[in-house]
Order: structure tokens, then sequence, then C-alpha cells
């Protein structure tokens, strides 16, 4: 009989932001291996002890063993441990643990069992911080407030989502909930949440609707955000839906994209996200390709492709600049925090503290209209 409190302390929730609908999602210190985690664990209404286990239930099975056959994708979050948990809460604190580590195999044929106790799933994951969730980046928050992501960025975040549905179609995988809220990027790595929507598909059966599918939402649900700033709903961004059928349905009716409000982003790349849209693209390599096409233009170099030399001089002094953008807007976070610890220190003079706060605001407009989320 383990304690949850032997191998986990539990901090606070760090999913307020975007809630998902199966799990609750803190931050927790493993003492085991001495590190952070985030700690996904189901949401208590999903329980059903007198009961089958419910679709919710299953999901966390499917997801460790998901995660486990994509674990050398550097795309995919890193699953730690996977067990139950005891506690009824939302919020575990106390109670009993069982850990299977990353033996996702022994965690799912356990799972009746502990669902008839009442215990509740849980997946320990590397912990990704949450100033590089691209939905989190994008300010929904901030009515009137419209971020998108520099081309040069988002070819590449959108060739690193490519390599990993590659990978995962070529293992019978399909992604299928795709959305801002799960993709975190520091302007370099992408990282993916979130796999229990995601299937295996049977072997044998004709899967290409699937596959074509699963490119489609790409491109509607994330690229199009990414690229504009707007939801495929056209609306301002607001969180998707993730209940089972919400996902299947989510972008079904979304064939076509609309570019008006950002005229400017390359004809080729609107292009290729509106052959994506209208499912026309019939495998990952084809939505490769195409992207390989646009980056070309945009100074990338690939292998078989012809990148013309100015344009390969530009796109360097353009990666210069926006990683001097990037560093540009790190410092104004810092000042900003520096001047607004300084405003609350006790008996700071009045004057002072007016003055650091005319400088707190002053520089939150200026990265009210920064360049890149
Ligand atoms: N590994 C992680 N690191 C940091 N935050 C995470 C991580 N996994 C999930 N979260 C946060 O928790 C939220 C819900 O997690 P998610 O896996 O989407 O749950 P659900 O399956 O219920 O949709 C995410 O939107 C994100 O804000
Ligand atoms: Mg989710």
């Amino acid at each position: 009989m383990t304690q949850l409190a032997d191998l986990y302390r539990i901090d606070n929730f760090i999913d307020t932001f975007a809630l998902g609908h199966y799990a609750r999602v803190l931050y927790a210190h493993d003492k085991r291996k001495d590190r952070v985690v985030a700690l996904k664990v189901m949401r208590p209404e999903h329980l059903a002890p007198e009961d089958d286990p419910r679709w919710e239930y299953r999901a966390f099975a499917n997801e460790s063993d998901l995660l486990t056959k994509l674990a050398d994708s550097p795309h995919v979050v890193k699953l730690y441990d996977c067990g139950y948990l005891s506690a009824r809460s939302e919020a575990p604190i106390s109670g009993e643990i069982e850990s299977f580590g990353t033996d996702a195999a022994a965690f799912s044929r356990e799972l009746a069992t502990f669902s008839e106790r009442g215990w509740r799933p849980y997946l320990a994951l590397e912990h990704i911080p949450r100033s590089s969730n691209l939905y989190y980046q994008m300010r929904p928050d901030k009515q009137g407030l419209r971020l998108r992501l520099p081309t040069e960025e988002g070819l590449a975040l959108a060739l690193q989502f490519a390599e990993m549905l590659k990978l995962a179609h070529s293992r019978n995988i399909v992604y299928m909930d795709h959305k801002l809220e799960h993709v975190y990027w520091d302007g370099i790595h992408l990282r993916v949440i979130d796999f229990n929507s995601s299937r295996l598909l049977e072997k044998g059966r004709d899967n290409s609707q699937l596959l074509r599918q699963d490119v489609h939402n790409l491109c509607v649900g994330i690229l199009y955000s990414m690229f504009t700033g707007l939801s495929p709903q056209k609306t301002a961004l607001r969180p998707q839906p993730g209940a089972l059928s919400e996902v299947e349905a989510r972008y079904q009716d979304i064939n076509s994209l609309d570019f008006g409000v950002e005229p400017s982003l390359s004809q080729t790349l609107q292009e290729l996200l509106q052959r994506g849209a209208a499912v026309q693209l019939e495998r990952v390599d084809d939505f490769i390709d195409g992207l390989r096409n646009v980056g070309t233009v945009h100074g990338w170099d690939f292998p078989n492709y012809t990148t013309e030399p100015i344009s390969r001089e530009a796109r360097s002094q353009m990666r210069a600049g926006i990683s001097r953008i990037r560093r540009g807007q790190d410092y104004l976070r810092e000042a900003r925090d520096l001047f607004r610890e300084a405003a609350i220190q006790d008996g700071i003079p009045d004057d002072l503290e007016a003055e650091l706060r005319r400088l707190v605001k002053s520089v939150n407009e200026m990265l009210q209209n920064r360049v890149i989320p």
C-alpha cells in the first residue's frame, strides 16, 4: 500500500486557462525522480464504480498506449508514469496510489479492477511551461487583440507537426484533436499534448479517410488560427469543445478558409491550407511537399528543391531579426516584472509607487502590440 504523498507532492492546477473534458491537470513534484511533472487525473464526475468504466476512463488507457507507441517522437509529450489514485476530490492530495511507471499495458489490464474500486486513472507527464502554450500566447482573453505567428516560425511549426503526423500515421495512429490548446511552441521546438481522443486504427482496413481528416484538422484547427489569430469558425479565438463526439464533428463542416483578415499571408501557403481544408491532401507527405514549396520561396533549403540565393540571404536576416524580437520581448517582460515587484514593496513612498505603476502600464501597452504572440 503506497501513499500518494510518498511519490508525489501535489501543487496547484495548471489547466485553468484551457480546461479539458476528461481531466484536471496539476503541478506535482515527483519525489522518486526529483522533478516537476504535470499530473493529469480523471475528473471525479466520470467515475462509475457500480457500472462498466466510462469512455472517459478508458481514454486514459488509450492515451498511455499511444504516448508509449510515439515515445520516440521529439514532438510528443513524454509519459513518465501512469496509475490509479484512491482520492475522490478533484485535486487529489491524500489517499493511496498504484503506480505502473511506463508499463502502459499493465495499466490498461488493471483498468476494470480500479474502476470498480472507484479509483481514478492518472498520467504523470513531462511538464511544459504555460508560456509556450499557443492558445495562451495568442491572448484570447484580450478583446480586440489579434496576434499571429510570423510565417517563418509558422512554417517551422507546421513542418514539425507534419513530421509528427507522418510518424503517427506510419504506425496507424491518427491524432484528431487539433487545437491551439494542445500545442506548445517556444519559437523553435513543437510539443503536442493530449492523445486521449487519438486513435489506433485497425490494420488492413481502408483508413484513408481518417488520414486525410487528420491533415484537414491540422490545417483548419491549428494552422489557420496560428496564421490569422481567428478561430476556424471565423470568430475571435475561443476554447474548442473536447468531448468525444465533439472532437470528431468540430471541423467537419469547415471545407474552406477565409484569409480576408490576413491578405499579406503567402498566396501559395493560403492555397495549400485551402487544399487541406477541402480534404484534398491524400497523405501527410503531400502536405510536407506543399510546405517545402512554400518554404523554398521563403528562403528555406530542402534537398531537391531550388532556393534562390537572394531568398536564402533574406531569410537568414529575417531569422536573426526574429530572434532579437523574441529576446526584446523577454526583456520587456522582465523589466515590467521588476517595476511591478518594486511597486508592491511595503512602505514605498506614494510618488515612487505611482511612477513604477506608470512604467508597468506603459510597458504592458507596448507588449500588447507585440510582433510575436
Ligand atoms: N504536460 C503538460 N504540461 C503543462 N500543461 C499541461 C500538460 N498537459 C495538460 N496540460 C494543461 O491541462 C489542460 C488539459 O489537459 P488535456 O490533456 O488537454 O486534458 P483533456 O484530455 O481533459 O482535454 C491543457 O489544455 C493544458 O493547459
Ligand atoms: Mg484536451
